[in-house]
């Protein structure tokens, strides 16, 4: 069954323990990302951890393969159960990365970033093929690279499972229906998402920003079951 991550996408960490604690009966995993990580560090990992929760640590590492290697390292050592690298780094920053974790008998999860959810048609730098066909085209050479798995839009997870047997797949741009999109373009739904045989959902607005962060999120895990029914 796919979990649900909630992307903890608060810009301190009280209110991110504070729907940790809201939620962690309900919701194993949860986001890290480049905002909260910056501000609040790994001691924040360390709290979330006591409170029982699996940490996607998303700082998105894109550098030379020695640098990304000494990065992924630290990030397994501050608590990371799953972390994130740009596939356009190429094979040997990805390759760098699977090393260094190579001596550790509990490592963190790889999943390389394909083409960002908020990407659409003619607006990745350079690249003219579509978002969607450039995500596969990564996806296909990361099984061999010592990734994990990939990330990638929800609509396009069918096709990443279908033809890259074994990789798992995590797919933000989440909406359950008529919510907004906001920055997100290659959105889904998240019964749609889970058909389409996603491994992990991530979700930040949909929650964070809801009423009753509790109730948005029971109504998202609904929808995801009735998907992987489907
Ligand atoms: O608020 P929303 O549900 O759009 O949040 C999605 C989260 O997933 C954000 O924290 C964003 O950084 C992250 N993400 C993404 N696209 C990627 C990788 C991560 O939207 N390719």
């Amino acid at each position: 069954m796919a979990q649900l991550v909630l992307a903890l996408d608060v810009p301190e960490s009280g209110n991110a323990l504070s729907l940790a604690r809201e939620l962690a009966d309900i919701v194993l995993w949860y986001k890290v990302g480049m905002e909260l990580f910056t501000l609040a560090g790994p001691s924040l990992l360390r709290e979330l951890k006591t409170l029982g929760c699996k940490i996607f640590l998303d700082l998105k590492f894109y550098d030379i393969p020695h640098t990304v290697g000494r990065a992924v390292r630290a990030a397994a050592f501050v608590g990371a159960d799953l972390l994130t690298l740009h596939c356009q780094g190429g094979e040997r920053m990805c390759r760098a990365a699977r090393e260094a974790l190579a001596d550790m008998a509990a490592r963190p999860l790889l999943f390389g970033v394909t083409a960002l959810t908020s990407f659409t048609h003619g607006e990745m730098p350079g690249i003219d093929a579509a978002p969607s066909d450039f995500a596969l085209f990564l996806a296909k050479r990361s099984i061999g690279w010592g990734l994990d798995g990939v990330v990638c839009s929800g609509l396009e997870a069918g096709m990443v499972k279908r033809e890259c047997p074994g990789l798992l797949c995590l797919c933000p741009g989440i909406r359950p229906a008529g919510a907004a999109a906001g920055d997100q373009k290659r959105v889904a739904t998240p019964g749609g998402a889970v058909g389409g045989g996603a491994d992990f959902l991530v979700v930040g607005r949909p929650i964070v920003r809801a009423d009753s962060p509790r109730t948005a999120a029971r109504r998202i895990l609904q929808e995801m079951e009735q998907g992987g029914l489907r």
